[in-house]
Formats: structure tokens, sequence, C-alpha cells
């Protein structure tokens, strides 16, 4: 049998500095530094993500290392997010991976960010059970940049059957939170009101696209619209109804991500199903798609809350299938941002 392989994780494509160490699948540890930076703009400054990732990336993998009890000799590849991301933080981790796996003499791995998503099913933590989908399966990627369904049929065979045309399921959260006063990022402060609101209290439009396909802009037009007509006869409407606005936006949001999955679902045949991304540690989601599943027979994975955000965990799981596989990268290889 072969030795279990140690793989670091690094990734910074947006706005958190993280690295992890696994062993094989097995987390040994996975340390995420957030930037409260952004807070105070109401969204990622590029430019600051880039300078905080500079400051956070050496002291994130000394204790990533420190963690899990190893030493950096003791590794056996490195994996680093090359792309989609932010150019400039991605160059952070791409150079500091490069001069590390140089330095050592390490294999290099990249890794895409969005596929890391998917594969974060396969992340095991340490002493809690996981119960990861069959190949294929279905996954729904849903996070502040993407809306997506994927039929998964092997680590590095994936398939988009489905993606949103306009705006991504976390951006609609983020922006109809930032018009009712919420603060960055807005989608968990909208499931923690949801929780005491009436989801039926108001509708909002959804979208008729064929396929597979999303669409959140029209969805995010009416909640305006709704918004500006309501505080025209009463400017302490959305104080007064903020709960009640919250939960029937996110039992839109949760409706419109559903109708597809099980579309997706009947005419591909396939029950296995995963969540994935920011959005994917939303309450009414997850709930949703748990009782789906429960009564058509389908085996859902729901991701625990740790590995639905972006983490170096799942680099480091999608750096451990392809080190499997013996499939590295040259160091010239640049990071891309779309
Ligand atoms: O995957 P992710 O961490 O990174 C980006 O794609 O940027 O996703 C972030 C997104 C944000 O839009 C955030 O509002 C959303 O995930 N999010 C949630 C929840 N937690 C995070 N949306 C709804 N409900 C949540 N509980």
């Amino acid at each position: 049998m072969n030795k279990p392989a140690l793989i670091l994780g690094i990734e910074s494509s947006c706005d958190d500095t993280s690295a992890a160490v696994l062993q094989d699948n097995l987390v040994l540890s996975n340390v995420i530094a957030s930037q409260a930076v952004h807070e105070s703009y109401g969204g990622v400054v590029p430019e600051l993500a880039s300078r905080a990732h500079q400051q956070n990336i050496v002291p994130v993998v000394s204790e990533a290392l420190k963690r899990a009890g190893v030493e950096a000799k003791d590794l056996d590849a490195i994996a680093f997010t090359r792309g989609p991301g932010l150019l400039g933080s991605l160059m952070v981790g791409t150079s500091f991976a490069k001069g590390l796996s140089l330095s050592l003499n390490l294999p290099l791995i990249d890794v895409n960010h969005l596929q890391a998503h998917v594969l974060s099913c396969f992340v095991q933590l340490p002493n809690r059970e996981s119960h990861p989908p069959a190949f294929p399966f279905l996954c729904l990627l849903v996070s502040g940049g993407n809306s997506q369904i994927i039929v998964v049929k092997a680590y590095n065979d994936m398939e988009i059957i489905g993606q949103t045309i306009d705006d991504a399921a976390g951006e609609a959260f983020d922006k109809c939170a930032k018009v009712m006063g919420l603060p960055y990022p807005g989608g968990p402060h909208i499931d923690r009101l949801a929780q005491e609101g009436d989801a039926k209290a108001f509708r909002f439009s959804k979208p008729n696209i064929e396929g597979y396909n999303y669409s959140f802009s029209g969805l995010k037009t009416s909640f305006l619209y709704t918004l500006r007509d309501a505080l025209k006869e009463n400017p302490d409407f959305v104080e007064e109804r903020k709960a009640d606005l919250c939960a029937s936006l996110q039992a839109t949001i949760v409706e419109i991500l559903i109708k597809k999955l099980r579309k997706a679902v009947q005419e591909t045949g396939i029950k296995e199903i995963a969540l994935s991304g920011g959005v994917s540690a939303n309450s009414g989601l997850r709930g949703v798609v748990q009782e789906y599943a429960e009564k058509n027979g389908c085996n859902a994975y729901l991701p625990p809350l740790s590995l639905t955000t972006d983490n170096a965990a799942m680099i480091a799981v999608t750096g451990y299938f392809k080190y499997l596989d013996r499939d590295f990268c040259d160091i010239s290889l640049p990071p891309f941002s779309k």
C-alpha cells in the first residue's frame, strides 16, 4: 500500500487567505484568515485584498503546518488556486506556492477554484462521518460569483449543464441585503432574519428561462421596486417588515434554485446530489434540498458549514486527486482571472 500523501493547499482567489494540510483527503489543518477591511466598502476591494493576502500568507501557511504537526520538508506536494478569481489576489498565493515548491523541490499542482468547490464533498474532516456522493452526481454550485448545475462524472470530468445568465444567487442575496441596509456580505444576515419572518408575505418575480440556466436580475429589480413603492407610503417600511422581506426573498431564491435542480434530477436520472459554495450554507436551501432528496429517493450531500466558503482544504483535496495521477504543473504557469 502507498504511504499517505501530505498535501499543502493554498487559496487566495478572493478575500480569504487560507492554507490547509491534508493527509490524503483527511484534514490535518485548515486555517482561514478573512479580511474585515472590505466591510465598510460594501464589497471586496481588489487592491486591498491583494495587500491583505501579502500580509497574511506567511503566518497562515506557518500556522497550517504547525496545527497539522508537519514540517514543510515532510510535504509531498503543494496545490494552489490558479483561478478564477481576482488576479492580484491569485498572484500572491501562486507566487508563494511556486517559491515554496522551488525551495523544497516539491511538485506543484494547479487547481481550478470552481472544480475545488465541487470536490469539497470529498474532504474528510476529523471525527466526523461523511457520506460523499457517488459518481456521477449533480452538483449545485452556488456562490457569490457562480450559480451552476454540474454533472460530475469523475474528479476530472465535469460538465456544466446550467448556469446563471446574469447575477449569481449570492449576488442576489448581497445586493438585496444592501438595499435593506444590511452589512456585507448580506446572505448570512438574510438567512438569520428570514427565520423570524413570513415567507409568503411578499411575492417577487421568478425567471422563466430555458434549460437548466438561472437568472436573478428580474428578482433583484422586483425586490427593489417593491421597496421603492412601499417606502413612498411608509418611510419605516424596511425596518418594520425586514424579517418578512428576508423570508420572502430567501424563499424565492431557493425556489428558483431547486426548480432547475429538480428538473436536472428528473431528466438525467441522477439521484446523487451535492451542494457547494457560500450559498450552500443557507438554511432554507439546505432544508428544501434535504426534503426533496428524502421524498424522491435521492442521496443529498450537504457540506459542513466550514467547507461552504472559500477554504484551502478543498484546494488540497483537488490537489490530492491530481497528485494520484501525477498531474503536476510547471513553475511558469500563470494565474488566470476568468
Ligand atoms: O463561495 P463564497 O464564499 O465566495 C464567493 O463566491 O465570493 O460565497 C460567498 C457568498 C456571498 O454572496 C454570501 O452572501 C453567500 O455566499 N452566503 C450566503 C450564506 N452564507 C454565505 N447566502 C445565503 N445564506 C447564507 N447562510
